[in-house]
C-alpha cells in the first residue's frame, strides 16, 4: 500500500491519490453516474441487472484495495438501469478483514470525485428489535458508530477541505426524502409488509455478539447490528452525498441464556439468498426515481 501514509496525524491517502484513481476510471468509461451502490455480501446481483455494463476488477484500478471475502466478486460495475447510469461496488471492504478504516472507505471518496451525489448502501444485519422478522428489510434512519466510539472514525487525521468540513453533522445522515421514496417504492412493489425503519449499530466484528452485548445494544436503542456500512456513510456525508441505507435482517440475535440458537454465517447467507431478489428490485426501482 505504497500510496498510504503511515502517520497517525495524516489522512491515510492524499487527495492526489484518490484523484489518480478517479481520473483513471474517468478515462476507462464514458459513463458519468450520479448514483453509487455498495452491495452487501450476497447482494451484488443488482449489478447483473444493469445494461451497457462495464466491469472493472478492483485489482486493475490504480490504488484501489482488493477484496478478500469469498463470494465477493471484487469489481466496480458501471451501467444503466432503464437509462439511468449508476455504478455498483460488487464486494466491499470490511474492517474485520484487517483493512485500515481509510481503506474501507477509499471507494466512497473515489465516487465523490467521479461526480456521484447519491450513495445507496446495503448490508446484512442481525435483528435486535423484537418485532422484526428474519427476511425483513430495514431502512436505516440513523446509526451508532461503535468503532467510532473506540477511535476508529475514517475522518480522524488531517482534514482535507476539498472533501468536506472538519466537523461534519451526522444527525441527518440518512436523508428522509430518500427514505420516503423507498417506502413508496416498497409499497408499489408489494414488499411494504416486511419493510421496517430503524437504527443500525456497527460493530467491528468478525465475532457475532455475545448475549450480554446484544442486550446492551438493545438498551442503547439499536434495532439491527452489523459489521459494515457506517464508515462509508460517514465519508459520504462528509462530502455532502445523499445517503440511503438498507439492512436485510438475516437472523435474529440471541438475547436469552436459555436459548440454543446460535448466530451463524450460513443462516445469514440463506436469508440473503431468499430476499436478494426483493432487495434488488427495491433498489433498482428506487434508482429510476432518484
Ligand atoms: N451480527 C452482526 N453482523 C451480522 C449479523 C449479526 O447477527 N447478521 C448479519 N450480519
Amino acid at each position: 500500500m505504497e500510496a498510504a501514509s503511515s502517520s497517525p496525524t495524516q489522512c491515510r491517502y492524499s487527495y492526489e491519490v484518490y484523484k489518480e484513481t478517479a481520473d483513471w476510471l474517468l478515462a476507462h468509461t464514458e459513463q458519468r453516474p450520479k448514483v453509487a451502490v455498495i452491495c452487501g455480501s450476497g447482494l451484488g446481483g443488482l449489478a447483473d441487472m444493469l445494461s451497457d455494463k462495464i466491469c472493472v476488477p478492483y485489482k486493475d484500478i490504480p490504488h484501489f484495495p482488493v477484496s478478500t471475502v469469498m463470494g465477493h466478486a471484487g469489481q466496480l460495475v458501471f451501467g444503466k438501469l432503464q437509462g439511468r447510469e449508476c455504478v455498483c461496488m460488487q464486494g466491499r471492504f470490511h474492517f474485520y478483514e484487517g483493512y485500515n478504516i481509510h481503506t474501507v472507505t477509499y471507494p466512497v471518496r473515489v465516487f465523490f470525485l467521479l461526480g456521484v451525489d447519491t450513495l445507496i448502501v446495503t448490508n446484512a444485519a442481525g435483528g435486535l428489535n423484537d418485532s422484526y422478522n428474519v427476511g425483513d428489510i430495514m431502512l436505516i434512519k440513523d446509526h451508532i458508530n461503535m468503532p467510532g466510539f473506540a477511535g476508529q472514525n475514517p475522518l480522524c487525521g488531517h482534514n482535507d477541505e476539498r472533501f468536506g468540513v472538519r466537523f461534519p453533522c451526522m444527525s441527518d445522515a440518512y436523508e428522509r426524502a430518500l427514505r420516503d421514496l423507498a417506502k413508496q417504492t416498497a409499497k408499489e412493489q408489494g414488499c411494504d409488509s416486511f419493510l421496517q425503519e430503524g437504527v443500525y449499530c456497527m460493530l467491528a466484528g468478525p465475532t457475532f455478539e455475545t448475549i450480554a452485548e446484544c442486550r446492551v445494544l438493545q438498551t442503547l436503542g439499536a434495532d439491527a447490528v452489523g459489521m459494515s456500512t457506517v464508515p462509508e456513510v460517514v465519508v459520504a456525508r462528509h462530502s455532502g452525498m445523499r445517503v440511503l441505507g438498507l439492512s436485510l435482517i438475516t437472523n435474529k440475535v440471541v438475547t436469552d441464556y436459555e436459548s440454543n440458537d446460535k448466530a451463524n454465517h450460513e443462516e445469514v447467507l440463506k436469508t440473503t439468498q431468499r430476499r436478494t431478489h426483493d432487495l434488488q428490485r427495491l433498489v433498482s426501482n428506487l434508482i429510476i426515481k432518484i
